[in-house]
């Protein structure tokens, strides 16, 4: 089989085994399935108490023993399709759905196959040539590109229903659970109704996939920011260069109600990531990322194998479609029925979404004021707001040699020249700068950033990273009220980049050295008042 290397490294983590260069089921899994696909006459699997029993067994036939499962999975599958679905559903269920997800898993070890096959032929991702992009392990420290098919991934998503992937080797590399076995545990040891809606979602999935296969594809990017002079890495900005970047400051556009996720333009949508992709997605976790993956399942996929961040990481996928509709948020999230998602496809059939993890400082208190720790969230948000064909471009930018912008200029003017690939140097009308940020409240929920210093940042971010806006939603956040007219009149006095950050630098000591306990824009308005009396009037 082609790629050995990229299967080998994630074969541990696959239900499936390789005999001989291929990869199959194991015969007692092959007729469990195959009763499975053949509906509840054959199979006897019309409860969920049953289909826990059938789920046992599949798991003794893949030697993974069923005592590695959360405490309470049979009961939290007997509470959902016993108790909680409508017997009507309850029949589409087990009738319908079930027999065609054991179908699907029948054909994952030829979906496999083609996948290796496909990815083996050269694969041009976001306009960069040769990337691999099979099924692998994306460790950390390596930037790369794995694209799957949405069939593939809905079978792995069945894999993880069923509890199908090894638990016990998950741990040591830094992978978080896959198996859906404590999303069903949570459901019984603590009811509540997020958690059932949480299910609803996912179960919603598998019913709209069971009846149409989505053609699609999704791919998952691991982005690094990089350590040594890699060339083909993005490189790492220093703290000097923020404060030297003679970079404009993009347009700000501040929304206060709406949705990221509704976002109507091309835009890379933040996910307010756990440094675990994911993050509690599977099991009792119901905030902004929690509840991304319930209404785009499709994210679930990556958990399978995308390690733990580090703070110069972030991951990005391109093409989740979604499935649900929603309201709430926490305790208050409902699931509200079927989403259709009209977003069009690019040339790898990716559906335009973007969506772009990036963990901030968990609770970091006073601490967030600390010169390090604005430079770690920088760079985070950095690395996920840049755009990997751009790494020469902000080379350029991020060398603290040129001083005024004409130099900078020429620089990229040279680098235009000099290149054989027609490189875009600014924001300009070509469609792929069209891709702006989508943003809000970024670690400041339960995580317990300031919602101020995070807005800046990531605007700061965005900015050097080249992209030609950032929509933020504030939520109607309080604390945030001043943002579109501190936004409007920083952008009106034309500050680079630079000017802001050190800004923002000056603010942080003051607050760390407690010479100011006001928020960022009280304490930036006096002196924009100085210039422009017209900015207190509010
Ligand atoms: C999905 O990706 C594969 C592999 O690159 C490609 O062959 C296929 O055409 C893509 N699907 C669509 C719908 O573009």
């Amino acid at each position: 089989m082609e790629n050995r290397d990229d299967l080998n490294s994630i074969l541990e983590f696959l239900p499936v085994v390789l005999r001989s260069s291929s990869l199959f089921w194991p015969s007692q899994v092959v007729e469990a399935l195959k009763a499975l696909s053949k509906g509840p006459d054959h199979s006897q699997v019309h409860s969920g108490q049953v289909l826990f029993l059938a789920i046992s067994d599949l798991r003794q036939s893949l030697t993974l023993s069923s005592d590695d499962l959360a405490f309470s999975t049979a009961d939290g599958f007997s509470l959902y399709f016993d108790d909680l679905m409508s017997r009507a559903e309850a029949n589409k269920w087990f009738g319908e759905t079930l027999p065609a997800m054991a179908d699907s898993l029948l054909r994952l070890p030829s979906m496999l196959e083609a996948h290796y096959k496909n990815a083996d032929s050269i694969s041009c991702v976001d306009s960069r040539y040769g990337l691999k992009t099979g099924l692998r392990l994306l460790k950390s420290q390596e930037a790369g590109v794995v694209l799957l098919s949405q069939e593939l991934i809905s079978a792995l998503l069945a894999c993880s229903f069923f509890c199908l992937f090894p638990d016990s080797p998950r741990g040591a590399s830094d992978l978080q659970v896959i198996n859906f076995d404590r999303l069903f545990a949570s459901l019984y040891d603590n009811y509540n109704e997020k958690q059932e809606n949480k299910i609803k979602c996912i179960i919603h999935y598998f019913e709209r996939i069971c009846s149409s296969i989505p053609v699609g594809n999704v791919s998952f990017e691991r982005k690094v920011l990089a350590v040594d002079q890699n060339h083909n890495y993005i490189p790492h900005p220093k703290a000097e260069s923020w404060s030297k970047s003679v970079v404009s400051l993009c347009l700000f556009e501040v929304c206060s109600s709406g949705l990221i996720e509704d976002h109507s333009k091309e835009a890379l949508e933040v996910d307010f990531a756990n440094k675990y992709f994911g993050g509690g997605a599977l099991s009792r976790g119901c905030v902004q990322e929690e509840i991304r993956f319930m209404i785009n399942p499709e994210l679930i996929a990556g958990m399978l194998f995308l390690p733990c961040m580090a703070d110069n990481e972030a991951i990005e996928v391109v093409g989740a479609e979604r499935f649900s509709q929603y309201t709430g948020y926490a305790s208050s999230f409902r699931f509200c029925g079927d989403f259709l998602d009209k977003k069009d496809t690019d040339i790898m059939g990716r559906r335009k979404t973007r969506i772009i993890a990036i963990d901030a400082l968990v609770n970091p208190g006073k601490r967030q004021y600390k010169h390090d720790f604005i430079v770690r969230e920088i760079n985070k948000a950095f690395c996920g707001f840049s755009d990997p064909c751009k790494s020469h471009q902000y080379q350029i930018l991020l060398k603290d040699d040129h001083f005024s912008e004409a130099e900078l200029d020429h620089d990229l003017k040279s680098l235009e020249s000099n290149s054989d690939n027609f490189l875009e140097i600014r924001p300009s009308a070509n469609i792929e700068d069209e891709v702006g940020i989508a943003t809000g409240n970024w670690g400041c929920g339960a995580f317990g950033g300031d919602p101020e210093l995070k807005a800046i940042i990531q605007w700061l971010a965005a900015s050097q990273a080249l992209r030609p806006f950032i929509v933020y939603y504030t939520f109607g956040l309080e604390s945030l009220q001043k943002l579109d007219k501190v936004t409007k009149w920083i952008t009106s006095h034309r500050w680079s980049v630079g000017d802001l950050w050190n800004m923002i630098v000056e603010y942080s000591s003051q607050r760390s050295k407690k010479e100011t306990q006001v928020g960022f824009f009280n304490w930036l308005l006096p002196l924009l008042s100085a210039d422009d009396p017209m900015i207190l009037d509010s």
